[in-house]
């Protein structure tokens, strides 16, 4: 694909693209918003350098995605509630990292996020890389007989495990001292999607489920489900299918969640990492 207004260089082998010639804290033109969206189709993840956004310049630099949107369970920043703020403190070392394991976000609700702007405010000196991987590609790639499989069964989701009565979050355990998550038992609700879905702008089918919030196959135990699910977890992330994403403060990501899953590399404990999340709505995965 070839680009007038932003200049498109690949970050890994099947997805990731860092975009250049683009200042998102100003409108762009309807030309370079339009290439800066293709790029992000198809792409699924796309990366800016060098950017300064106040939360309003991060939300319009969102729009051009989709439209921002509150997401339960985490503190919101003051007056922006489609804004979090994503910390770990140099003090908060041993403690989990928010997003340290493998997941699309928020398939634990009705209308799973779109995707998500990132904004690096403050990195660590080295690690603190996010991982981003491709599944339209870890789909494509199984046989025919386990495509056809898949094609007809249903997910159980839940985000029990993160925010509900099984939280490894819960009373402030394993949180940064500087989030706040509200575990409660709305975590512990059960939502079934597709196991795959087809992607509603590129209409590509791709695999839809994650490590942290798929329960199992819908008329099937956890115990049944696992060792399928297993396999598809290691599928996806084979080194072929992720780009990993190295931080510096200033920098960008826009991740299509409808057909990514990512994960935050936490090796940086003694340091402070601060990135903040625009969330975008999302539609119900088919
Ligand atoms: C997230 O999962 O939203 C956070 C990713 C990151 O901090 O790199």
């Amino acid at each position: 694909m070839s680009y007038e207004t932003i200049q498109v260089t690949p970050v890994g082998g099947a997805i990731g693209v860092e975009i250049a010639g683009v200042n998102l804290a100003e409108p762009l033109s309807n030309r370079q918003a339009q290439e800066v969206h293709e790029a992000f189709l198809a792409n699924s993840v796309v990366f800016f350098r060098d950017q300064t956004l106040d939360p309003e310049q991060q939300k319009r630099a969102a729009r051009l995605f989709g439209e921002p949107v509150a997401i339960p369970f985490v503190k919101s920043l003051d007056g922006h509630p489609e804004i979090i703020d994503i910390v770990k403190e140099a003090e908060d070392a041993g403690k989990y990292n928010f997003g340290g394991n493998w997941h699309t976000d928020t398939t634990f609700l009705e209308t799973p996020a779109l995707g998500s702007l990132l904004y690096a405010l403050e990195v660590p000196p080295r690690g603190g890389d996010t991982l981003f991987a491709d599944m339209y590609a870890a789909y494509e790639t199984l046989s025919d007989g386990m495509r056809a499989l898949l094609d007809g069964l249903t997910a159980v989701h839940t985000a029990s495990r993160s925010y509900g009565s099984q939280s490894k979050f819960q009373g402030g355990r394993n949180t940064s001292v500087s989030m706040k998550i509200d575990a409660s038992e709305e975590g512990d609700r059960l939502m079934e999607h597709p196991v795959v879905r087809t992607h509603p702008e590129s209409g590509r089918r791709c695999l839809f489920v994650n490590p942290n919030y798929t329960l199992r196959f819908k008329g099937m135990t956890e115990a049944e489900s696992r060792p399928l699910l297993e396999f598809l977890y290691a599928h996806c992330i084979r080194d072929e299918f992720v780009c990993r994403f190295r931080w510096q403060a200033g920098s960008v990501a826009v991740w299509d969640n409808r057909c990514t899953m990512h994960r935050a590399v936490n090796d940086y404990d003694g340091h402070r990492r601060h990135v903040r999340r625009v969330t975008l709505q999302g539609d119900r995965p088919h």
